[in-house]
């Protein structure tokens, strides 16, 4: 288990390149099995969870090569059990359940455990396959899900209390694509993830119009047939890197990037005084200040600010003087964070779901534990302008979401080093 100690108050300059984004690997991966023919999968990042869906599709049957950010999968004939082990190591592989249900009729998943940013049901993917007509039946912790021979049109709603799901729209899309019939999805998430992986199943030969809106209207064909896709840039690493251009840079330049997904924070940096300058070619660059602005947030679903960034954001915020709220309105809970930042000096106190933060303008190093994928981010953010150094302990959070950060981080002028922890 690696730790990463970072040696805080090195002003970061320069460029860095944006990888490919996870959250969009993920879907488009599992989505390969809806056909027998290679697909062709590029810059995908080299992720453990991305690592853990090629297991995944491997377990299932599929042959899977990847080399440098090309993943080649053939799925010519797959089973429709996804085995316990690999499944529980990832929340995200229940994305596997639309295309084994469409390709197999059937799917045999263990049900997702609870994670640290709450309570994360997979009741919407469930109810979403009822409505397709398929029979769902959840015992002895596996969900098991077989499709109907039914062949009418049918609707299917993915709203829930929180508003829609991202991979529950995943699922259902991809369980609908081959099912006959007209299948109209309403209360859709319009996350450009999603929208990425629609463009990769109409290259497949779907039928599907609406992408990128709140309603899609799926045809479904006999079969699909392998293609080739380039997923988008991660908007949430690109976020990471200009919230340390931020709090610690004195001019970060991103490259590869899509501002046109990451205008919900952008607007946000922006607000709080920061200059970003956003060229046609997918560059982005942040500029430091002398005197940065606090800010009210709320995270919402696209193109609103995302609760993928609201620990970074917290980590930024506390060091900006002045008041400054931010309320989670996805995930409630998400604040792990909260008081590992508190240990190096940042004064954060919680109304329910809203954080307070009276920003300081010194952190202090401290040991302190990551809790998952983006609260660790932040705690590296805070570490990079803290005085002394800050050890972040169960760094295999960071590893899920973030392709090589320490490397990246260093390109700029961090100093950090990546300590192995045995025993
Ligand atoms: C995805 C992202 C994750 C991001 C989240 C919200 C991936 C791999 N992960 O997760 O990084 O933080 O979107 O943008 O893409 N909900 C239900 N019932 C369900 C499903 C969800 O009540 O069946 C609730 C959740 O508890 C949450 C809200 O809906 O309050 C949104 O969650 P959802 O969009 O499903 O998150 P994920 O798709 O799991």
């Amino acid at each position: 288990m690696d730790k990463l100690i970072v040696h805080g108050g090195h002003l970061l300059e320069g460029t860095v390149y944006v990888s490919g984004s996870k959250n969009s690997s993920l879907p488009i991966l599992a989505a390969t099995l809806l056909t027998r023919d290679k697909c062709v999968i590029r810059r995908v990042p080299d992720l453990s969870d991305t690592n853990y869906m090629v297991q995944i599709l491997a377990s299932l049957g599929a042959q899977v090569e990847r080399a440098s950010g090309m993943v080649t999968v053939e799925a010519d004939s797959i089973r429709s059990e996804a085995p316990y082990d690999l499944v529980r190591k990832m929340r995200a592989s229940v994305c596997v359940m639309g295309p084994l249900l469409a390709r197999t009729g059937e799917c045999l998943v263990s049900l997702p455990g609870g994670c640290v940013i709450g309570d994360r049901p997979v009741d919407l993917h469930l109810r979403g396959f009822e409505q397709l007509g398929a029979e769902v039946k959840v015992s002895g912790g596996n969900i098991h899900v077989k499709a109907s021979p039914d062949s009418g049109d049918r609707e299917v709603n993915m709203l829930g209390k929180h508003g829609s799901t991202v991979l529950g729209t995943d699922n259902v899309l991809m369980a609908s694509v081959l099912t006959r019939g007209t299948t109209v999805i309403e209360g859709v998430a319009t996350e450009p993830e999603v929208v990425d992986l629609t463009e990769f199943l109409i290259k497949m030969g779907a039928k599907i119009q609406g992408a990128g809106t709140r309603t899609l209207v799926v045809e479904g064909v006999k079969e699909l047939h392998g293609a080739e896709h380039t997923v988008i840039p991660d908007r949430i690493e690109a976020g990471t890197f200009l919230v340390a251009g931020a709090i610690a840079g004195r001019r970060v330049t991103l490259k590869q990037a899509d501002a046109q997904h990451m205008q919900g924070f952008i607007d946000v940096l922006v607000q709080c005084g920061y200059p970003v300058e956003i060229s046609g070619a997918g560059d982005i660059t942040i500029s430091r200040i002398e005197n940065p602005r606090g800010a009210e947030i709320r995270t919402e679903p696209y193109p609103g600010f995302p609760t993928d960034m609201q620990a970074q954001f917290t980590a930024l915020l506390a060091t900006v003087p002045g008041l400054s709220t931010i309320t989670e309105n996805i995930f409630p809970q998400r604040f792990m964070h909260v008081p590992e930042l508190a240990r190096m000096g940042a004064d954060i106190s919680m109304e329910g779901p809203t954080a307070i933060i009276r920003g300081t303008e010194r952190l202090g190093g401290a040991p302190v534990m990551a809790s998952d994928l983006r609260a660790s981010a932040a705690l590296v953010l805070a570490g990079l302008m803290a005085e002394g150094s800050t050890e972040v302990n169960r760094l295999y959070h960071i590893d899920r979401g973030y392709e090589h950060i320490d490397h990246k981080l260093g390109m700029l002028g961090a100093r950090m080093e990546r300590v192995k922890v045995t025993g």
